[in-house]
């Protein structure tokens, strides 16, 4: 048995079965890449879901991080502490909102915005006690609490642990019309990923985002953008949701906004919004504590460069390039994505979703399988041109492509 061998037996033996992990042991990493125990190198092309869009390891998070290691790392809210004002109000300014409320967790920051919707629903909207009602999108993904999952599409997620958290209503992605059917004077908001990851990088059609906007300001509901996957960079710009010119009134973040160090959520909105809680009516001991607010303010900066926008904007439209000529030797049924974030799903004949990711292991590459054929491409941000040429090199020997037929789809396309 080798060590490989020893720790996933031990790990299958010691922990809960909640995930299906690749037999893969990582020791440690650095940018784009991943040794394992046995001292082989991968190459990440998931980066923690996107957790880690500034890579492994990134100089200038760890540094923050250490430094304030050796500060102060909690306080809790009882207190206030030196990091926190900075945190709040560049936050807001990146999102050119007003106000913060920092959480843990993504799935937390999205329980809080359906904990600020309610209220506000209630307190500003004046919809009767009791009544609010948000409208959420089938196939979503906003994590794993009984109220988030009691509005998940997926039967997995939510088999046999009901009874389920009343209050919301679910329309396709992507048809306005069911959207507009859907909400009444008692929605307090809408809820939805600008972009659907975890359903494997579903794009929804131009113009139903900014359908959704004025829909949603013309009725007084308030429009809750999950960013926490799409965001911060991911899509080659700041948000997703700028793409179509869209501002919501909510933005939730998390993943990349802790550095891929500490998990950092929040929700960013307005004065008006997020100025309905009074204290005691919400919390968490670890939101917004010292360490966390020292690396998002990192992350803030490097964002505010422009530079790792411009990057995924750059890396992934040369990806979506490669990846749709690779679609034209029959070997995938369809390419989504957009920025440095792709969405793949495998021709039935050249396996399923999870034997390519095994078989792309085997080759040096780590991503990860959804929904039986499809693969998410999410490399971090500072991937190299060169080692994403190599990763897509390794899907195209999987996928049993070779240069001939690459060519011959690249001539028929000039
Ligand atoms: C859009 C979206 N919202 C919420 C979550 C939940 O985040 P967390 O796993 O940090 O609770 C995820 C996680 O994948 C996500 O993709």
């Amino acid at each position: 048995m080798n060590a490989t061998e020893r720790l996933v037996a031990v790990a299958d033996a010691h922990s809960a079965h909640t995930y299906d992990p690749l037999p893969v042991v990582v020791a440690t990493a650095d940018g784009a890449w991943m040794t394992d125990v046995e001292g082989r190198r991968f190459l990440d092309l998931l980066a923690g879901y996107s957790a880690l869009n500034f890579g492994h390891g990134n100089r200038r998070l760890v540094a923050a991080a250490k430094a304030q290691l050796d500060r102060v790392t909690l306080t809790s809210r009882a207190f206030h502490h030196d990091r926190f004002a900075a945190f709040c109000e560049e936050l807001a300014e990146l999102c050119g909102m007003e106000r913060v409320l920092p959480m843990n967790t993504g799935t937390e920051a999205v329980e809080t915005a359906v904990k600020t919707a309610r209220k506000w629903g209630y307190r500003v909207k004046g919809v009767p006690t009791g009544m609010a009602k948000i409208v959420v999108a089938g196939n979503n993904f906003h994590g794993r609490t009984t109220t988030v999952i009691s509005f998940s599409t997926d039967s997995e997620a939510r088999a046999d642990f009901g009874p389920y958290t009343p209050g919301f209503e679910i329309v396709p992605y992507g048809d306005l019309t069911a959207m507009r059917s859907a909400v009444t004077e008692n929605t307090v908001a809408v809820l939805l990923e600008p972009i659907q990851g975890e359903a494997g990088v579903l794009v929804p059609p131009t113009g139903y985002l900014p359908g959704v906007r004025e829909l949603t300001r013309e009725r007084n509901v308030l429009f809750v953008a999950d960013e926490i996957q799409s965001g911060l960079g991911r899509t080659g710009r700041t948000f997703a949701c700028e793409h179509e010119g869209v501002v919501p009134d909510v933005y939730l973040l998390g993943k990349a906004l802790g550095g891929g160090i500490v998990p950092v959520s929040a929700v960013v909105s307005s004065a008006a919004v997020l100025g309905v809680f009074r204290p005691g009516e919400h919390g968490s001991t670890f939101g917004g504590n010292p360490l966390a607010c020292a690396v998002a303010l990192e992350v803030i900066a490097m964002l505010r460069s422009g530079e790792y926008q411009a990057r995924a904007a750059r890396l992934g439209s040369h990806l979506l390039r490669e990846l749709r000529v690779l679609a034209g030797t029959g070997r995938l049924t369809a390419v989504r994505g957009r920025g440095l974030w792709a969405g793949i799903d495998i021709a039935p004949a050249y396996g399923t979703g999870r034997e390519v990711s095994e078989r792309l292991m085997e080759r040096g590459v780590l991503v990860k399988d959804t929904h039986g054929a499809t693969i998410r491409i999410a490399p971090p941000l500072v991937v190299s041109e060169e080692d994403l040429d190599w990763g897509l090199a390794q899907l195209r020997a999987v996928l049993d492509v070779d240069d001939a037929q690459v060519e011959q789809v690249r001539t028929g396309r000039r």
